[in-house]
Parts: structure tokens; C-alpha cells; sequence
């Protein structure tokens, strides 16, 4: 089976209203222009989700991810946004487990697979993210990183439920870097992910789940990244607040 490309934007925490309104609108100009065929996925912060998914639902060019949603299902937790308020207005996957989320946030996998089940609950997709830091890559120990990573924020879901995952390669060392994963450093590393998801879950849903790059991928180098067989697309950070780039890189997804 062959995997259609997903391109998704993380914004982070950059842009205020007025810019976000711009980008949307630059965005829409030309996607409508490339019509590119991958799936193109923008997740902007929280107070722009609504404008977001509006836009989303008139002119049907793109859908919308969270950055980020809350490990709880409702109640007392001042400052968190919930699954179920997602999809209430019509946000149709989020990103869980971001580096910066666990890092800045200590984000544990424990808490990671609560999200993910809310996020499913829901009807949301989760963008998974799993990545190793420099220095387990300098001592070899990405693979075990990973492994941990994605048997514990992932693996105790069903069959039914992983088939609507999403899993993004994010190595640290190269998110907001400029230092790009080699085609063949990512090739290899989102070959061992699918042959976890083999392993636990068998052919079929390996050979369907989507497996993203992220970290410093761009207009220059997402072809390359792209043409590898087990990579399906990007999340991209920088280079997804740029409409020009950003549906550069969907086309070059879309070959
Ligand atoms: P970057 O970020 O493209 O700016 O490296 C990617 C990400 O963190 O999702």
C-alpha cells in the first residue's frame, strides 16, 4: 500500500493575531494555486485554532492541529486546553510529546500516553513525537531512546486506535538547529520505528502508519528527506511561519 505525504506546520509560539490572520490568508492563496496532494496539516497556537479550523471548514485547503492538549478530561487544571474542547471546535489532530513539551514542560511518557488517549477519545489525531538528544546519538543510544519512547507512550493502544496515529522523528540536536538529519540517518531511524510497530502490531499496520521528519527540515532539503521509503512527510517548525516555504515543501511532498 502506498502511503499518501502529510506535511504539517508547527507554529510554536511565535506570530500574534494579525500575522496569523496574514499567514493563513498567504497560505490559502497558494494552496489553492499548487493544489498540492499531500495532506497539509498547520498547527497554530491555541487563541488562533477557531480562526483556524473556520478557514479550514469554508475553503477545505488544509486541517488543524493543537500544539498540545491537557492529560486530563475536564475540571480543575487552570491554563490547560482539552481534548474535548478541540474537537468541539473542529481541530482535527494535535501534537503530543513535542521535545520542548517534554523538555521545558517534563512531559513524562506516562503522561504523554494519558494525552494520547484523550486525543483519541476524542476523535483527534495525535502527531506523536519521539527523538533522541545529541548526546544519546553520540553514544549510540538513540535506538533504545526511541524504543522507550514509543513503547511507552504508544503501544498500549489497540489496533483500532494505533491505525489513527500519526509518529513524528524529531532528533533534538536538529529541531530550530539548521542541522538537518541526513536522508539516511532519518531513513534509518524511521525503518526501526516501523519495524516496532511491526513487531508489536503486524504488517499491515506498519506498513500503513505515518511516520514524519522533523527538525530543521526546509524548502532545500524536504525533497531528499522526502524521497526516503520510509519517510512520509514533515512537521516543520521555522520554516512553516513562511507561506512560501511552507507550500513549497507540500509540493515537493506531493511528487
Ligand atoms: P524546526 O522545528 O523545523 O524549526 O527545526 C521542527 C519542530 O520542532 O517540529
Amino acid at each position: 500500500m502506498k502511503r499518501n505525504k502529510i506535511v504539517a506546520g508547527n507554529w510554536k509560539m511565535n506570530l500574534d493575531f494579525e500575522e496569523a490572520q496574514t499567514l493563513i490568508e498567504d497560505l490559502e492563496t497558494l494552496l489553492d494555486e499548487k493544489q498540492p496532494s499531500c495532506e497539509v496539516i498547520i498547527c497554530p497556537p491555541f487563541p488562533y485554532l477557531e480562526l483556524a479550523t473556520d478557514e479550514a471548514s469554508e475553503h477545505e485547503l488544509f486541517e488543524v492541529g493543537a500544539q498540545n492538549c491537557a492529560a486530563w478530561e475536564s475540571g480543575a487544571y487552570t491554563g490547560e486546553v482539552s481534548a474535548k474542547m478541540l474537537d468541539s471546535i473542529g481541530v482535527n489532530c494535535c501534537i503530543i510529546g513535542h521535545s520542548e513539551r517534554r523538555k521545558y514542560f517534563g512531559e513524562d511518557n506516562a503522561t504523554l500516553a494519558a494525552k494520547v488517549n484523550l486525543a483519541l477519545k476524542y476523535e483527534i489525531v495525535p502527531i506523536f513525537c519521539v527523538g533522541e538528544v545529541l548526546e544519546e546519538r553520540e553514544a549510540n543510544k538513540h535506538f533504545d531512546v526511541i524504543r522507550k519512547q514509543v513503547e511507552e507512550g504508544l503501544f498500549h493502544l489497540d489496533i483500532a486506535d494505533i491505525e489513527n496515529v500519526i509518529i513524528a522523528y524529531e532528533p533534538v540536536w536538529a529541531i530550530g538547529t539548521g542541522k538537518t538529519a541526513t536522508p539516511a540517518q532519518a531513513q534509518e531511524v524511521h525503518a526501526f520505528i516501523r519495524g516496532l510497530v511491526k513487531e508489536k502490531y503486524g504488517d499491515d499496520i506498519a506498513s500503513q502508519i505515518h511516520i514524519l521528519y522533523g527538525g530543521s527540515c526546509n524548502a532545500k532539503n524536504a525533497s531528499e528527506l522526502f524521497a526516503q521509503p520510509d519517510v512520509d512527510g514533515g512537521l516543520i517548525g521555522g520554516a512553516s511561519l513562511k507561506a512560501e516555504d511552507f507550500v513549497s515543501i507540500c509540493e515537493q511532498a506531493s511528487k
